[in-house]
């Protein structure tokens, strides 16, 4: 049985990721989220508050002897507050920190403590964000948090060359999509994010991606993860993106 771990799995891209990975009967879905919006009797949801580092840290991955794949996509996140550093609501920078990099790394050293041990095909795709490789103004919290996590990815897989450990992790951008955190994306100040007509046109325009179609990227670098050249990754670099 291949076993898959998705965080964000009740909205946007990790939704359509799930959906999409319960065609097959040889996969099982474990989701975490706040709330639940997937009913399969291949889904097991986690009800967790990533910002919540209590739950977080308190979360068990279970023991699975028949896994041919243990797969984790830490994929939640959130943009946060968009403003320019000097006017960020402080709980919000906490917040954002604890779910979109904190969280992921406690939820990669459990996982790796788990089933480091296994023999299953382990993979881990941290969903990163171009953000975390160019600076945006307005995201200085969100780019900070993806150019964090795919730090962390790169030094895990280096400790996994070393340990001569057979983990594979990749931190994936997954271009731009039509979700939610796009829409809360527009909805930010002129005066506070200078990129927002650019944002606005994205979706007037058609250029954000289904999640559908974007969840189906994602699953390309989960069967086949040797399509990145490297840790750091994009759905750009697919052959025919
Ligand atoms: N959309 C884009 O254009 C874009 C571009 C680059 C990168 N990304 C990245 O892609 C990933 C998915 O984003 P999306 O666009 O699909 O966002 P989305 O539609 O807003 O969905 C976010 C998901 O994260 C979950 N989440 C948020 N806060 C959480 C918390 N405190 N605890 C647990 N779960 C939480 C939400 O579930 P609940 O609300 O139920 O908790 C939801 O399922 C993110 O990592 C994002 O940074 C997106």
């Amino acid at each position: 049985m291949n076993y898959y771990f998705i965080t964000g799995s009740s909205k946007g891209l990790g939704k359509a990721l799930v959906e999409l990975l319960l065609e097959d009967e040889g996969h099982v879905v474990f989701g975490a989220a706040r709330s639940q919006s997937v009913q399969h009797p291949r889904y097991h949801h986690q009800q967790l508050d990533l910002a919540d580092l209590d739950q977080v840290t308190g979360y068990r991955f279970p023991e699975l002897p028949d896994a041919e794949t243990v797969v984790l996509v830490n994929n939640a996140g959130i943009v946060g507050d968009v403003k320019h550093a000097g006017n960020i609501d402080n709980e919000q920078i906490i917040t954002c920190y604890n779910t979109n990099l904190i969280a992921p790394a406690i939820l990669c050293n459990n996982f790796i403590k788990t089933y480091g041990g296994s023999s299953a095909k382990k993979l881990i795709i941290n969903i990163s964000s171009g953000a975390g490789r160019h600076p945006i103004d307005g995201w200085n919290v969100y780019c900070s948090t993806k150019a964090g996590l795919d730090m962390f990815s790169r030094v895990v897989h280096e400790e996994s060359r070393i340990d001569r450990s057979d983990l594979i992790i990749l931190s994936l951008a997954p271009g731009i999509i039509d979700t939610g955190m796009q829409s809360e994306i527009r909805s930010a100040d002129q005066t506070d994010f200078s990129g927002l007509e650019k944002f606005v046109a994205y979706k007037a325009n058609g250029d954000l991606a289904a999640p559908e179609l974007t969840a189906k990227q994602v699953l390309r670098f989960i069967r086949e993860p040797q399509l990145a050249a490297e840790v750091l990754c994009s759905v750009r670099d697919l052959p025919d993106a």
